[in-house]
């Protein structure tokens, strides 16, 4: 079931532009339709104007038409499973509900599984600005 994702996460794994910090990263997400959505990061000489695996995967979904994903797969050649940064959590919570699995992948075949609630406990959102 998360063969596809691992696949397609780690085909576009490939592709990430990262001549700053040579560390790869590839995400593919499952959206509700059955689609699968991937990016990779792609780094910039300007540092903070890089952007990471998950957010390209989500403004493919976005650009797509869908707006909600149910499983996610993250995989970089780290020694370890590569959580995703602070603020791909969040922007990782605006499209997925608390439930939805979020695996992460070493190249060499680790994987650790946790919620969203897990990666990002206590999270804002939309019921924090009802009045
Ligand atoms: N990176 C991601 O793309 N996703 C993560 O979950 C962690 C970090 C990228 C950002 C940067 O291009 C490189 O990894 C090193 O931080």
């Amino acid at each position: 079931m998360t063969d596809d994702l691992r696949q397609k996460a780690s085909a576009v794994q490939a592709n990430a532009y990262v001549p700053y910090s040579n560390f790869k990263v590839g995400a593919a997400l499952r959206g509700k339709s059955g689609a699968i959505y991937v990016g990779c990061n792609v780094e910039n000489v300007a540092y903070p104007e890089g952007t990471c695996a998950e957010a390209g995967a989500i403004a493919a979904m976005v650009a797509a038409g869908e707006t909600e994903f149910t499983e996610a797969y993250v995989i970089a050649g780290s020694p370890m499973p590569v959580t995703p940064c602070g603020g791909c959590r969040q922007k990782l919570a605006e499209f997925g509900k608390g439930d939805v699995r979020v695996t992460m992948a070493t190249l060499s075949g680790a994987e650790e599984v946790m919620a969203l609630s897990e990666l990002l406990p206590g999270a804002f959102g939309r019921a924090h600005m009802e009045g």
